[in-house]
């Protein structure tokens, strides 16, 4: 069974932000960007850099380490398409926002 768990509380990210999370000590990068969150896993598959700390452009989040640039909707990196960070499902349950982690 995939496990929804809680986040944040709708309202608590602004338009563009992020907030780094644990979901079952997995490190998630949440982003919510033009009314919709995203989650995608924190550490950037090239050596490990923070994506939650990370500049956005439109769905695009750039590396704060070295510039590898993801879509925030299916986790493709842009810059080097071989290279892809896992992305999670987010649900918004009445106030909270509940990333799923599959099995
Ligand atoms: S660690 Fe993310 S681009 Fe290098």
């Amino acid at each position: 069974m995939p496990q929804a768990v809680k986040v944040a509380k709708h309202g608590e990210l602004k338009p563009g932000e992020a907030k780094a999370v644990e979901v079952n000590e997995v490190p998630v990068a949440l982003f919510y960007v033009n009314g919709n969150y995203y989650a995608v896993a924190d550490s950037c598959c090239h050596r490990g850099g923070p994506l939650s700390e990370g500049t956005v452009d439109g769905l695009v989040v750039s590396c704060p380490w070295h510039g590898w640039e993801f879509d925030l909707t299916t986790g493709t990196c842009v810059t080097n398409p071989s290279a892809r960070q896992p992305v999670f499902e987010v649900k918004v349950e009445g106030d909270d926002v509940l990333v799923v982690l599959p099995d």
